[in-house]
């Protein structure tokens, strides 16, 4: 072959792989291109306070990646609402404007309606029949779903926070036909609606950086949140009564934005992996005593009338809530909630 056309040939080829991203810049670097002094920064965004049980998890998070890979990876966390709230964070995840966040699983409604099965009402006994299920299959499925691999998003791990109970400005919850006429807030989706609906209240979606103020404003009269979000946020300076309803669940999911998660270094992957799992375990811990703690506080506070509920009667706050079943089972899908159900045994 003539050496001119040779050369041709050699120099088209080095300009196709170049516009196939041979030699792009949104190649994974390697592990040596990130040092103490370069770190590889990871945002983790979310909107309870520092001192919550997701805060303290997501700190705890950052100091053991930051031990882990001996400062060479840095997860930002941004509490609070202070970079995304409750209307925005999961798109700025799509983005890649963030790259993890753990948000309250029903919050995941805007892509699946299955994540609701946590506001089922009563559908988890105790906290060991939700650990359980966060360990089983059923539980991992919802991160294999097309939705999430669409939107670029890969499920890492489950969270807990605790059980919700109702409060409220007018009077003591007790019986069903207490909710009648007041209105609550919600944090998202159709099945929280109908449970309010299903007691005669109505309710109103408000991002939970908002509720503080809605509450304390009249723009609402009640709120279900476990003691530690009512708690943290102070909730007690706004609410006059609560009961101990123990009606859903309020959990939470850490996801990554699938493509920031594939062009880290394999390396440094797996350091983080190995911290999340770690701060899943003290997740874990700290949940339950962080939530028993909260109800003493707020038992000690005196500013709040504390009911606590009897058996009896959360079993007829269950039967006043079974047309949230009736209509949103097939939602949920049997397969889940029979799924769950199952690991109560
Ligand atoms: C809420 O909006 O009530 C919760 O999702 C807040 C949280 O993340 O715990």
């Amino acid at each position: 072959m003539k050496k001119w056309l040779l050369a041709t040939i050699l120099g088209v080829l080095a300009l196709v792989l170049a516009a196939c991203g041979g030699s792009s810049s949104s190649e994974p670097k390697s592990s040596e291109d990130y040092t103490a002094d370069n770190p590889l920064i990871i945002k983790f965004s979310h909107v309870t306070a520092v001192d919550s049980v997701k805060g303290k998890s997501a700190n705890y998070f950052a100091e053991l990646v930051d031990e882990k890979t001996e400062g060479r990876v840095k997860v930002e966390v941004y509490p609070s609402s202070q970079l995304y709230g409750d209307a925005d964070e999961l798109d700025a995840l799509v983005s890649g404007n963030v790259h993890m966040i753990a948000p309250s699983v029903t919050k995941m409604v805007k892509l699946d309606p299955r994540w609701q099965y946590v506001d089922m009402p009563y559908l988890f006994k105790d906290e060991e029949h939700v650990q359980k299920f966060f360990d089983s299959e059923v539980a991992h499925e919802l991160f294999n779903s097309e939705q999430l691999a669409q939107n670029d998003i890969k499920g890492m791990a489950f969270w807990p926070n605790g059980f919700k109970h109702f409060s409220n400005n007018k009077h003591p919850l007790v019986k069903p036909e207490d909710f009648k006429g007041l209105k609550f807030r919600t944090q998202a989706g159709q099945v929280l609606e109908k449970q309010f609906e299903s007691l005669g209240a109505g309710s109103a979606t408000i991002s939970f950086g908002e509720t503080y103020a809605a509450l304390q404003q009249g723009t609402v009269d009640g709120a279900e949140n476990p003691f530690n979000n009512f708690d943290t946020m102070k909730f007690y300076e706004v609410q006059k009564y609560l009961s101990t309803t123990q009606h859903g669940r309020l959990d939470y999911a850490v996801f990554v934005n699938k493509s920031f998660w594939e062009s880290m270094p394999e390396d440094l992957r797996v350091l983080v992996e190995e911290a999340l799992s770690e701060a899943t375990e003290y997740a874990q811990k700290l949940a339950a005593e962080e939530n028993q703690k909260s109800f003493e506080k707020i038992k000690s506070l005196g500013t709040v009338e504390v009911y606590e509920m009897t058996d009896e009667e959360r079993q007829a706050l269950r039967e006043a809530l079974q047309p949230v079943y009736d209509e949103f089972t097939d939602v949920i899908t049997k397969e889940l909630i029979d799924g769950i159900t199952a690991l109560a045994e």
